[in-house]
Order: structure tokens, then C-alpha cells, then sequence
């Protein structure tokens, strides 16, 4: 039987028209839940990342300011602009689109976000809660996959999950949050042995390992969720992911696709964060 096609955009979708009709509660309350993006310098994906970020808010009903600073800017040029965006009260949301320049140092940046205002979960104190399993924001894209899950009806309690990635982004706080859920966690790397072997026992598969063609259908257990986190280019530059899509379908029951899958999803879960940062400032 042919897989599920895992539509990530009518997820992402209602996801947002949840947040829109919480953006309007506060609205209604007279706090307007506001985003402060940064981006340093002119890398093309992450300047359609942030554009795609700040389309979001303004569909939702986030308010959006924006800065961009010069690829050579000094650090402390940012850390100014992310002090500055601190202690202003009608900012909720900071997020510094990464990667940064390699002359900047990412962790002293991060750092430099108030917690409060972290929507990314990356200040090593939001990221301590949410392995403490303490209420906080949670990691976009990893939150996203798990509710792609849920509002697809795939049980995650008991199940065997491989995870291929343990990037700080997806694949480390995903297994936090997978474990949360219940799942028993394999967090494979590119020092695992027998990936193969060990994904074929899987339930439901991730893959964030940013290589393309990495998951083939000689790795997919029959019945199994398979979700993909890549974000790749091909030899013709079109965008893929690291699952090939056509072997998985062949195996899995559900497959997210690239694009379409769960690049939607970590937008979608950027705004119900923003709202979140805006409900706790107003004590909603
Ligand atoms: N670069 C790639 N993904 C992300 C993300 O989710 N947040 C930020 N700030 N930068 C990124």
C-alpha cells in the first residue's frame, strides 16, 4: 500500500491559525505580540528563512522588526542590538537567524538573549528546562516534528525511535522531547555502526543529517513513520531532503516530503513561541 504523504503545509497551517487567534486575544488586550529578527549578513538561505519568518508574523498577526547587519559587522555591534532588543518591552521574541559569520562567536551571542525572550530554545537555560523537563519554550523544528506526529494520529509512546543527526538544533533536543514522549530513543551519528541496521529497527525514523540520499528504503522497517529533516541540494539545486522519498514510500506508512514536510513546521512553531513570550509578559 502506498505511504502516507505527510502534508506539513495544512499542519503548519492550522498550527498558525491557532497562533492568529491567540495573537488577536492579546491584541484584544492591548499587547501586541512582537518578533525582533536579526540577520548578519548575506547568505541566501537564511535570508529566505527570515523572510519565510517574518511572512509568518505578519499572517498571524505577530508584529515584525527586522535588522540587518553587514556581513564584517563587529560582534559587539550585535550583542549592542540584541542588549538593546532586551530591555525594550514592546519586543517579545528575539530570534539571530544563524549561521553567523565565522569571525562571531554563536554560543556568547545566544547567550546574550534574555531567556525570556529566547523563541529559538537555544540559551543554554531554556535548553537545561527543557531537559529538566521544566514548562518553557520548546525547540522549534524538534517541536514540530513531534506535532506532526500527533495531529497525524502516530502514536509515539513505546515506540522505537532512530534519530540520525545530534546537532544542538534537531537532533539533541529532539530526543529530549521524544523521551518526554515516551519513546525509546536511539540518537545515531555519523560514528554509529550499522546505521542501517539500526534504523530497520525503528518505528518511526528522523533524519536530520543534512546529507542527501542518507536514507534509502533498505533502511526503512515496514510500517514505519519515516520524517525528514534534510534541507540539501541536489546536482540541479533544487531543494531535497536526506530521505529518498520514493524508496521510503515503498516501505514506511508515512513519509514527510521535501519541501512540504517539516521546514513549514518550525515557522509554524516560531509564532506559537513568539505568543507564548507575549501571554507571559501580559501573566495570560
Ligand atoms: N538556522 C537554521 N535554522 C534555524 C532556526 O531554527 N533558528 C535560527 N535562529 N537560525 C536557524
Amino acid at each position: 500500500m502506498a505511504a502516507e504523504r505527510i502534508d506539513g503545509k495544512a499542519i503548519a497551517d492550522e498550527i498558525k491559525k491557532e497562533a492568529a487567534a491567540e495573537a488577536a486575544a492579546l491584541k484584544a488586550q492591548g499587547i501586541e505580540p512582537c518578533l525582533a529578527v536579526i540577520l548578519v549578513g548575506n547568505d541566501s538561505a537564511s535570508q529566505v528563512y527570515v523572510n519565510n519568518k517574518k511572512k509568518a508574523c505578519e499572517a498571524v498577526g505577530i508584529r515584525s522588526v527586522s535588522y540587518t547587519l553587514d556581513e564584517n559587522a563587529e560582534e559587539s555591534e550585535l550583542l549592542q542590538l540584541v542588549d538593546t532588543l532586551n530591555l525594550d518591552s514592546s519586543v517579545h521574541g528575539i530570534l539571530v537567524q544563524l549561521p553567523l559569520p565565522e569571525h562571531m562567536d554563536e554560543t556568547k551571542v545566544i547567550v546574550a538573549i534574555s531567556p525570556e525572550k529566547d523563541v529559538d530554545c537555544f540559551h543554554p537555560m531554556n535548553v537545561g528546562r527543557l531537559t529538566s523537563g521544566l514548562d518553557g519554550f520548546l525547540p522549534c523544528t524538534p517541536a514540530g516534528v513531534i506535532e506532526i506526529l500527533k495531529r497525524t494520529g502516530h502514536d509515539i509512546a513505546g515506540k522505537n525511535c532512530a534519530i540520525i543527526g545530534r546537532s544542538n538544533l534537531v537532533g539533541k533536543p529532539l530526543a529530549l522531547l521524544m523521551t518526554r514522549e515516551n519513546a525509546t530513543v536511539t540518537l545515531c551519528h555519523s560514528k554509529t555502526q550499522n546505521l542501517a541496521e539500526v534504523c530497520r529497527r525503528a518505528d518511526i525514523l528522523v533524519s536530520a543529517a543534512g546529507k542527501a540520499g542518507l536514507v534509502t528504503g533498505d533502511m526503512v522497517k515496514d510500517g514505519a513513520v519515516v520524517i525528514d529533516v534534510g534541507m540539501n541540494r541536489n546536482a540541479e539545486g533544487k531543494l531535497c531532503g536526506d530521505v529518498v522519498y520514493d524508496e521510503a514510500a515503498e516501505k514506511a506508512s508515512a513519509v514527510t516530503p521535501v519541501p512540504g514536510g517539516v521546514g513549514l513546521m518550525t515557522v509554524a512553531m516560531l509564532m506559537k513561541n513568539c505568543i507564548r513570550a507575549a501571554k507571559k509578559v501580559s501573566g495570560m
